[in-house]
C-alpha cells in the first residue's frame, strides 16, 4: 500500500535542506520498497510570492489527504515587512492550526562525536538526551483578542491574550507522561504559575492527570529557572512539557547544547496520528544560497517521519545510523565544525549520509 507524503520546502536554506532530506527518502523508499509517494507544495514567502498567500486553502486539503508532511523552513527578510496577516510564518501557523497538529516533540540528543560542538564543557552535556513536548496550536500564539490598536491618547498599543483550555492541557499533558512511560519516566513541567493564570491552570491540571501515571515522576519549575536548568545541567531533564510560547524559546537553547540547532528535528502530531516534520530552525536568511547549511535535522525529521507516522522504523533506523556514520567520519558542516574535523557543505553532507545508508 502506498503512503503519500507531502513535501513543503519553504523559504531561504528550506529547499536546500529539504532536496537533501528527498534524496535520501528516495534511496531508503527503494532500498526498502516502501512504496512511498511525493507531492510538493508551496509554503511561506514562496507562496506569497505565487499565490498572494502564505499557505492556499487547497494546499491544506492535499496536505490532510497525506500520510504525513515534511517541512523545511519558512520566511525571510523579503516579507517581513508586509501586512503581517500574510505574513510566510502564518503559513505554518495555518498548517498546524488546521490540522490540530497540538502535540511538537522536540528531542534533544547529543550524539557523543558532537560533545566538542556542545556550548557545555562535556562533563555537563555528554550522554544528553531530552525531549521538549511543546503545545503548538494553542497558548499565546493563538489566542484570541490579539492585533494593534489605538489607544484615546492617541497612542498604540499591541496586544495578545495567553490561554489554555482544560481540554487543551489534558491532552499535551498527556502525551507528555505517555512519551515519558517509553523513556525515564520523568516529566518536568514547565510552567510561570507564580505570575500567569493560565498556568495556574496548567499546573492544577497537570497534577491532576500524574496519578492516572503513577509509574511516572511529575515535578514543577518556573520558566527562567528552567531556561537557567537547560544551561547549568540539562541531564537533570527528561520530558519537559510546556505551552507554546515557552516551549519555541526552551527549545531553540536545548539545540544549542547538541552542537548547533542544525541539529534539532521535530515531529508535530494529531489526535489521528497524522503529523508533519520538520527541523526546529528557521530559514536562516544569513546563510541562504550559500549551500552550507546542515542538512541533517530536516533528515532526522524524515527519519521521525517514518518511525511516528508511517510505521516504517526499519527505515528510520537506517537513517539514523547513517547520520551517526557521517559524523564517526568526521564531516561537520561549518555550524557543528571542530578542529581537526573535515569541513562541508550541504550537498557533501547529503552524499555521505546517501553513501552511509
Ligand atoms: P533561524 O533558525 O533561521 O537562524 C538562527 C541562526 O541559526 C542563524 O545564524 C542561522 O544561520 C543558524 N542556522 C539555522 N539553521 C541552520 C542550519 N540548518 N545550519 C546551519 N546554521 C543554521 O532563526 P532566525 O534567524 O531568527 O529566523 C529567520 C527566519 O526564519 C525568520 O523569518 C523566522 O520567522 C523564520 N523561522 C521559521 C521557522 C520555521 O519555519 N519553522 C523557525 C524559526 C524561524
Ligand atoms: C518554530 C518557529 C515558529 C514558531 C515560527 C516561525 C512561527 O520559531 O517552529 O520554532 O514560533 O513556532
Ligand atoms: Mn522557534
Amino acid at each position: 500500500m502506498s503512503k503519500k507524503v507531502m513535501i513543503l520546502p519553504g523559504d531561504g536554506i528550506g529547499p536546500e535542506i529539504v532536496e537533501q532530506a528527498c534524496r535520501v527518502l528516495a534511496a531508503v523508499n527503494e532500498k526498502f520498497n516502501l512504496g512511498l509517494e511525493f507531492v510538493e507544495e508551496l509554503i511561506g514567502g514562496s507562496s506569497i510570492d505565487v499565490h498572494g498567500e502564505p499557505l492556499t486553502d487547497a494546499a491544506v486539503e492535499r496536505a490532510r489527504s497525506c500520510d504525513a508532511i515534511l517541512l523545511g523552513a519558512v520566511g525571510g527578510p523579503k516579507w517581513d515587512t508586509i501586512d503581517r496577516s500574510i505574513r510566510p510564518e502564518r503559513g505554518l501557523l495555518k498548517i498546524r492550526s488546521q490540522l490540530g497538529l497540538y502535540a511538537n516533540l522536540r528531542p534533544a540528543l547529543l550524539y557523543p562525536q558532537l560533545v566538542e560542538a556542545s556550548s557545555l564543557k562535556p562533563e555537563v552535556v555528554s550522554g544528553l538526551d531530552i525531549l521538549i513536548v511543546r503545545e503548538l496550536t494553542g497558548g499565546i500564539y493563538f489566542g484570541e483578542p490579539r492585533g494593534i490598536r489605538t489607544l484615546e491618547n492617541g497612542e498604540r498599543e499591541g496586544y495578545n491574550t495567553y490561554k489554555y483550555s482544560e481540554s487543551e492541557i489534558e491532552r499535551i499533558g498527556r502525551t507528555a507522561f505517555e512519551m515519558a512511560r517509553k523513556r525515564h519516566k520523568k516529566v518536568c513541567s514547565v510552567d510561570k504559575a507564580n505570575v500567569l493564570e493560565a498556568t495556574i491552570l496548567w499546573r492544577e491540571v497537570m497534577d491532576r492527570l500524574a496519578p492516572e501515571y503513577p509509574d511516572v515522576e511529575l515535578s514543577h519549575m518556573y520558566v527562567d529557572n528552567a531556561a537557567m536548568q537547560l544551561v547549568r545541567a540539562p541531564k537533570q531533564f527528561d520530558v519537559l512539557v510546556t505551552g507554546n510560547m515557552f516551549g519555541d524559546i526552551l527549545s531553540d537553547a536545548a539545540a544549542m547544547l547538541t552542537g548547533s540547532i542544525g541539529m534539532l528535528p521535530s515531529a508535530s502530531l494529531n489526535e489521528q496520528g497524522q503529523g508533519m516534520y520538520e527541523p526546529c530552525h528557521g530559514s536562516a536568511p544569513d546563510i541562504a544560497g550559500q549551500g552550507i547549511a546542515n542538512p541533517l535535522a530536516t533528515i532526522l525529521s524524515a527519519s521521525m517521519m517514518l518511525r511516528y507516522s508511517l510505521g516504517m522504523t526499519d527505515a528510520a533506523d537506517v537513517i539514523e545510523a547513517a547520520v551517526g556514520k557521517v559524523l564517526d567520519q568526521g564531516l561537520r558542516t561549518a555550524d557543528i565544525h571542530t578542529a581537526g574535523n573535515e569541513k562541508v557543505g550541504t550537498q557533501q553532507m547529503g552524499d555521505a549520509v546517501l553513501q552511509a545508508l
